[in-house]
């Protein structure tokens, strides 16, 4: 445990502040141009880092805190009816981007798909699977996502599918070697053997166990992927590569303070992923389930509130800025996530550093906008960084929206124990071990689509 972030040491708790940039920036450092270049990377923010009081994780000293209510208009005015929550919804949806994530543009640029691979016996003959380049703009040198297919070929009907990005590269789901490299950032990561922020041939099925394609096909499920950092690669450099910049108005070089950070971006690349599913003669469009863990469990969250072609949302591990309750303060706080990944959220939510009472939101308010589509919730017992217990109190006082529209909400008001999930239209579970995405959460993800689907267990 490093005693100043209060993280394990894990594979894709992969810091991807200045530490990580590549070798040719550290030469920079000399050069009068880095009090200029530095911080613009991030350096100053590591500094700040190192500055940030240490994480409280004495359930004892969380501050008493109260949280805004789902079911009141800002104005105090009460919600009694489903009409009168889809319009405390679209007021909760812009308060969010005004103030946590940032603003997504409205405007969806010409998306283009090309279908450029069809291998039908991928896994031993269990999948067809496919490559889809999604262009996220008409021009030919607009920014791209790989999208990754896996259709089951034991279904002969449209599949349901798990949308979700991956953190290193398609090629680090399955060891396959047709999967192409990413070729853009990708985050050093030691045992991965990256050291200049390149992928390696060596990272080929080093996610799969996160990954575990043929349970999720024999169960009759779709799974498809693409690497977050095709939308935007995972450091602070000021919103100048990755999708951002296709949105600037003339003469706008980073997002104003109210606009998309990382997360924003990530989760409109998942809806992006939607549209290219939505036109895929394989998959049902009606039984899409987006899902991510940690910080894509946040992208996930963000994009199912968004996008309700999302039939159902899971968050796996997602913690601060995800499921977590930021009011708890407890592992990571908003300060923290704001120093050491300035690039994630809208420059606004910075405002809340240390004032996390000040929020007009908080994140059961997040889950509450997936109302009445069912979402779960997933933690990990040694994950103390992402608060279990404040991603379990999101999902509790979430529910009286669920109630409202006539549906369960979590069906719990105490934490279950280890390994005893509950399944309302909200889920949740808390799992032994450590920050991570296991065969016991998949179990639990699609044990958890068959009941809302309606499909059995085993098919
Ligand atoms: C860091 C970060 C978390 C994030 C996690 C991850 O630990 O502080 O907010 O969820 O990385 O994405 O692995």
């Amino acid at each position: 445990m490093n005693k100043k972030t209060g993280m394990t040491q894990q594979t894709e708790r992969f810091d991807t502040s200045a530490a990580n940039l590549p070798f040719r920036v550290s030469r920079l450092i000399p050069c009068v141009a880095c009090f200029v270049l530095l911080p613009a990377l991030g350096f100053s923010a590591n500094i700040r880092a190192q500055q940030l009081p240490p994480p409280n994780y004495d359930e004892s000293k969380v501050p008493a805190y109260t949280l805004p209510d789902p079911l009141l208009f800002a104005d105090g005015r009460r919600v009694t009816t489903a009409g009168e929550w889809s319009k405390r919804r679209t007021e909760l949806l812009r308060q969010f981007a005004e103030h946590v994530y940032g603003r997504t543009p409205d405007r969806t640029p010409r998306v283009r798909f090309s279908v450029v691979s069809v291998e039908p016996k991928a896994l031993d003959g269990a999948a067809t699977r496919k490559r889809i380049i999604i262009s996220l703009d008409g021009r030919s040198d607009a920014p791209k996502l790989d999208v990754l297919l896996y259709l089951p070929n034991s279904v002969r009907n449209r599949a349901p599918v798990f949308v979700g990005l991956n953190f290193n590269g398609n090629h680090t789901i399955e060891s396959d070697p047709a999967i192409p490299l990413p070729s853009g950032w990708v985050a050093n990561n030691r045992d991965m053997g990256i050291t200049d922020n390149r992928a390696r041939e060596s990272g080929r099925g080093t996610s799969a166990s996160r990954w575990p394609l043929k349970q999720i096909l024999a169960r009759g499920y779709a799974v498809a992927t693409a690497y977050y950092g095709d939308l935007d690669p995972d450091f602070d450099d000021g919103f100048q590569n990755g999708i951002h910049p296709l949105f600037y108005k003339p003469g706008q070089t980073r997002p104003e303070a109210n606009e998309w950070g990382a997360v924003g971006a990530w989760a409109w690349g998942l809806s992006r992923i939607a549209d290219y599913l939505e036109t895929d003669s394989g998959i049902d469009r009606r039984r899409m389930i987006v899902h991510g863990h940690s910080r894509l469990g946040k992208a996930a969250l963000w994009a199912g509130a968004q996008d309700e072609r999302f039939a159902i949302v899971i968050s796996n591990e997602s913690g601060c800025g995800g499921a977590a309750l930021s009011r708890r303060a407890l592992g990571e706080t908003v300060q923290a996530i704001n120093t050491r990944f300035p690039h994630w959220f809208c420059e606004n939510f910075r405002k809340y550093n240390g004032r996390e009472d000040a929020l007009p939101v908080d994140q059961h308010l997040l889950i509450a906008l997936m109302a009445p589509r069912p979402v779960y919730i997933a933690s990990a017992e040694e994950d103390r960084w992402a608060d279990p217990r404040g991603e379990f109190l999101s999902g509790l006082h979430a529910s009286p929206v669920y109630r409202l529209l006539g549906k369960e909400g979590l069906p719990a008001e105490e934490m279950p124990g280890l390994e005893s999930p509950v399944m309302g239209a909200i889920g949740y579970h808390i799992r032994p071990g450590r920050h991570d995405v296991t065969d016991y959460d998949w179990a639990r993800f699609m044990d958890f689509a068959d009941k809302h689907f309606g499909l059995k267990k085993e098919r």
